[in-house]
């Protein structure tokens, strides 16, 4: 409410005095560029420019620097430090929208969380309630690129969008390792028709890529560290739970629980087709090198696949690595019939043991 009304005083101002902001130190206007220093300025008046900077933004306690009404074909730059005051609230810190909009940085600029005043071992599951970090949600033909995101709360990118490219983004939860860091989600895709995710270097604590719905998705080229892997799911019991026509490939997963992943909620329905994993290199896999499991349920495996989301048309090939000595290299959970159409070919991974709870597994997989 306070936020909202701010915003609509500081556009009112705008529009009657222009061109002297209230403030002329958090807005600095050219033509048609402006360099903003404060954030209710930055989303009050960014539909007005097409060439928006961010310098040193501070974005207020339980406030979002909200750049979703940007104009058609705004650039948007980050510049210097962008940080955020404490507050348990569910943010998020920064909403992304609009049309043609490429979302990039200067050289050396980094948005930073600095998540350590929430983390408490628990996530999204209790504790202090924790800001998600940047929505992209409504963007359409647009790009982020470059972007350097530190020590996010807890999930990092969620992306809802039509013809989304977020390339050669680095995000790097790594302080909390020791720190409490839990569900730093790196990118959750969810009701997108085209998300192109390339060059992505993720250091965090929960799934590198997690797509929950959504067709024509690709993520290719990333470095996934830390973390849960890679992973399709959990898919079921939300709004939209159709995933179609999904590529990932030629990336790396080290030091992680999992290498690649699909889960589906027991008793849900929905379906899965058309997922490729290729050429992905894994290391020191903690828990499972390649898992499907059709059993979720409640944030957990029940160990009884159902049926009701189907894993059709699955491509699988080189896949190769290792995993740790206690880990499982493939576990494979399907309902009878439930997993249908596979290719798989080329995988070679090395360590651990191999599982003797696989279920329905469809020929050519094998556990
Ligand atoms: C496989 O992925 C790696 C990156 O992990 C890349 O360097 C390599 O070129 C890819 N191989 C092929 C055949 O595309």
């Amino acid at each position: 409410m306070h936020f909202q009304a701010l915003a609509v005083a500081a556009l009112g101002s705008l529009a009657v005095a222009a061109p002297a902001p209230t403030r002329s130190s958090d807005l600095v206007e050219r033509g048609s560029s402006c360099t903003f220093t404060s954030a209710s300025q930055a989303s009050a008046s960014a539909k007005s420019c097409s060439n928006i900077v961010l310098k040193n933004i501070k974005v207020p306690a339980g406030e979002t620097l909200d750049l979703s009404k940007a104009k058609d074909g705004a650039t948007i730059t980050f510049e210097g430090t962008t940080s955020f005051g404490y507050k348990e609230w569910k943010g998020p810190l920064i909403r992304f929208g609009g049309k043609d909009i490429t979302i990039q940085q200067a050289s050396g600029a980094v948005i930073d969380g600095d998540g350590s005043r929430w983390w408490d071992g628990k996530g999204t599951n209790g504790g202090k309630k924790k800001p998600k970090f940047i929505y992209a949600h409504k963007l359409q033909s647009s790009t982020i690129k470059g972007l350097h995101v530190k020590n996010s709360p807890v999930q990092v990118f969620s992306v809802q969008g039509n013809d989304v490219h977020l390339t050669d983004i680095t995000i790097d939860n790594s302080d909390g390792d020791s720190n409490g860091g839990h569900n730093t989600d790196a990118f959750d895709v969810s009701e997108s028709n085209g998300v192109y995710i390339t060059g992505a270097n993720v250091k965090n604590q929960d799934d590198c890529l997690a797509i929950n719905s959504g067709e024509n998705i690709q993520f290719t080229g990333a470095t996934c560290s830390g973390g849960h892997g890679i992973s399709i799911g959990s898919i079921g019991g939300r709004s939209s739970n159709t995933v179609k026509n999904v590529k990932i490939a030629d990336s790396t997963v080290i030091d992680s629980d999992n290498g690649i992943r699909i889960k589906t909620i027991s008793g849900a329905t929905g379906s899965v087709s058309g997922v490729t994993y290729d050429n992905i290199t894994l290391k020191n896999i903690k828990k499972k090198g390649i898992i499907i499991e059709q059993d979720y349920k409640n944030g957990g495996p029940t160990g009884k696949p159902t049926t009701g989301v189907p894993i059709t048309d699955l491509t699988v090939s080189d896949i190769k690595g290792s995993v740790a000595s206690s880990a499982t290299p493939i576990y494979i959970l399907c309902g009878k019939g439930a997993c249908s159409d596979w290719s798989w070919s080329g995988v070679s991974l090395s360590g651990g043991k191999s599982s003797s709870k696989c279920q329905n597994v469809p020929s050519p997989a094998a556990c």
